[in-house]
């Protein structure tokens, strides 16, 4: 047998993990490896690379991934899907791990219908996937986040500031409210409730007369105005993703307007999808990397490893990539909680 491995979409940490236990269980069952450079573009190009356990033995610390990554979709490329079969087929591969989001698996899902050999692994720093309880990537993010956010408390404190920080997540606003909750943000905003700029303003104001003269507020980048009107989104990627970003700034501009209060605003943005993944996400990229190559073994094509609880299992990719997985209710009911 002799397997392909490729990272496609934004990087997150544990994608290193994840190629690394993949090499270590292809190498058991006496499999070859490949790793394809640039997630779906290596593909199209067949530029792929010979993994060997030596080369990855000491990469289950290291972030970003070491078989580099894209958003290509070759869905959108004439002659797209055609030339990856060809490739696949070129490379001598019986079968190929896709880690990826929901754009990435998408890609797979579509191949696999169109013929190949094909399983999924659920990367992303949002944890915007359905059919799993956790994606890789999520928890380094959110320890990054919170990091930071505590540092941010500490200086809001010290100069009596509103300090408003933007986050990553897309329309999910997973990472916003995890790491707003487990900092004691004062004020959560995420894409699932549309917000009111005259409330956030009157939260502000109402903390500042009872003597709470630093107020931190987390807004994810993906969060909307209520009312809002439909804006032009400008650029968009391949998979019509636009660039996020700007809430914070406008929030941040807003309240100082209408309160005077001295206000700043960080945008975390790529900072914390860098870095070394935690402990909670090598374990889990380890898990994932080891039951996809198990998937390929059992012959389940067209299935994503998935951590159901504390189990790992195997569902489908048509399903897991059919919506995108917003915020529990749970989650946000707990946010209404513990704003003050
Ligand atoms: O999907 C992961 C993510 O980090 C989103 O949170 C963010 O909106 C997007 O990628 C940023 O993409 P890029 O790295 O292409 O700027």
């Amino acid at each position: 047998m002799k397997i392909g491995i490729l990272n496609g979409g934004g990087d997150c940490a544990g994608l290193n993990a994840v190629t690394r236990s993949v090499v270590k269980q292809a190498e058991e069952f006496g499999w070859e490896i490949v790793g394809i450079r640039y997630g779906w573009e290596g593909l199209l190009n067949a530029d792929s690379v010979k993994l060997s356990f030596r080369e990855v033995q000491g990469i289950i610390n290291q972030g970003g991934t070491i078989l580099k990554s894209s958003r290509t979709n070759p869905i959108k490329r004439p002659n797209g899907v055609q030339s990856i079969i060809e490739n696949v087929e070129k490379l001598g591969l019986d079968a190929v791990i896709c880690v990826g989001g929901d754009d990435t698996l998408g890609v797979a899902n579509h191949l696999y219908h169109k013929g190949l050999k094909i399983v999924g692994v659920p990367k992303t720093m949002d944890n915007d996937l359905s059919n799993t309880d956790y994606t890789f990537g999520f928890d380094s993010a959110v320890n990054e986040a919170t990091h930071m956010i505590d540092n941010l408390r500490t200086t809001a404190e010290s100069h009596d500031r509103v300090f408003i920080v933007e986050i990553m997540g897309r329309e999910a606003g997973w990472v916003a409210a995890y790491a707003g909750i487990a900092s004691g943000a004062n004020m959560i905003i995420v894409p699932e409730e549309p917000f009111d700029i005259e409330e956030v303003t009157l939260f502000v104001k109402t903390r500042h007369e009872k003597g709470e003269k630093a107020t931190v507020i987390v807004v994810s980048e993906g969060a909307t105005l209520r009312n809002m009107k439909e804006v032009d989104q400008g650029k968009v990627d391949e998979f019509g993703h636009a660039r996020l970003g700007g809430i914070g700034q406008f929030l941040g501009e807003e309240i100082e307007k209408r309160t005077k209060y001295d206000t700043r605003v960080a945008v975390l943005g790529h900072t914390i999808r860098g870095g070394s993944p935690t402990a909670f996400d090598r374990v889990l990229s380890t898990r994932f990397g080891l039951a996809a190559v198990q998937l390929i073994r059992d012959g389940k094509f067209g299935m994503m490893v998935s951590l159901r609880g504390t189990k790992i299992t195997g569902v489908s990719l048509e399903e897991s990539t059919s919506k995108t997985r917003t915020l529990d209710p749970e989650i946000l009911d707990v946010i209404k909680k513990v704003s003050f």
